[in-house]
């Protein structure tokens, strides 16, 4: 058997909007926003980008419209070093995403439309079955359809592929995807929506983490914002605590690029607490940038972190 190698991802690209305001409007009211960019998002996306950008050899399974949009997602691509396993469409466009980010403390809230990316199907997964197979980490999330999600988690378990799965945004999915992960990786918000209880403390955290690993996960990664991420396995519980790596301004790339982070060490085969480490330097120093792909750290300014 070829040794294995590099990372493959499984999701969306959109175009990223941000707004920043000191506050969201209400219905039926317009505010005057401080500043506005426009670059390249999407959680599956991002990953690759703070994957490969922190030294992994990344594949991104995508679709994507032939527009403008599509075009920023390859560049941005040829500019990070991801393998794009792309469908160009000729009727569906790109998807973009609102985001506000409060222009105090760097928090955000988003609506996402996946465009041509939310039609990624289950054969779109089976064409690229040989990199999933030849990879070391596979990762995906629930902005495409959760059957090819299933089927790549499916993949990547069947041949001995590290899967980590990333349930975002906090939508229902089947309880079979649990027994596929190696990690689930929620935030504090996702990780509610799932256990049924709110997470207010690391306490609750690795109450929810029980109820992960119960469902069948391998392992809970917890992201828990300012108080770090927590790694629980049915032997170990640890909080791993935020790296402050200068004043926040942008938190909404932080999940991806802590997922993007750990995958990138996991596929190096650092040892999965040293990886969980390695994504909270990754996430400290993201959200010191605007943006979410632009944000994301090389290698060495990670390592200068660690
Ligand atoms: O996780 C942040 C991402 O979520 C943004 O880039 C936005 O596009 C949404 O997909």
């Amino acid at each position: 058997m070829t040794q294995k190698s590099g990372i493959t991802v499984l999701g969306i690209f959109v175009a990223d909007t941000a707004y920043y305001a000191d506050r969201l409007p209400k219905i039926a009211e317009t505010i005057m926003g401080s500043d506005f960019t426009l670059g390249p998002g999407g959680k599956g996306s991002n990953q690759s980008v703070a994957a490969a950008r922190a030294g992994a050899e990344v594949n991104f399974i995508s679709r994507l419209g032939k527009d403008a949009f599509g075009e920023l997602a390859l560049s941005t691509y040829a500019a990070a070093g991801v393998t794009p396993k792309i469908i160009r469409m000729d009727d569906q466009p790109t998807g973009a995403a609102f985001i506000f980010v409060n222009e105090n403390n760097g928090d955000n809230a988003i609506i996402v439309v996946a465009g041509a990316a939310g039609k990624i199907t289950t054969a779109d997964v089976e064409a690229n079955r040989d990199i999933i197979e030849s990879s070391a980490v596979f990762v995906t999330q629930l902005e495409q359809p959760v059957e090819a999600a299933r089927l790549g988690l499916q993949i990547a378990r069947e041949a001995g592929v590290k899967t980590i799965f990333n349930p975002a945004p906090a939508l229902e999915f089947p309880d079979d995807l649990f027994g596929l992960c190696d990690y689930i990786a929620p935030n504090e918000v996702e990780a509610a929506e799932i256990v049924g209880f709110p997470i207010n403390s690391p306490q609750d955290a690795q109450r929810a983490g029980d109820v992960l690993l119960e469902k069948g996960a391998k392992a809970a990664l917890i992201t828990l914002g300012e108080d770090g991420a927590l790694y629980h396995t049915s032997q170990t519980s640890e909080l791993v605590p935020a790296v402050k790596a200068g004043t926040v301004i942008d938190t909404t790339g932080a999940g991806d690029a802590f997922i993007g982070g750990f995958a990138s060490a996991l596929s190096r085969d650092m040892d999965p607490l040293d990886a969980v480490r390695f994504g909270c330097a990754t996430a400290g120093i993201a959200v010191t940038r605007r943006g979410t792909a632009p944000a994301m750290p090389t290698l060495a300014e990670i390592e200068a972190y660690l």
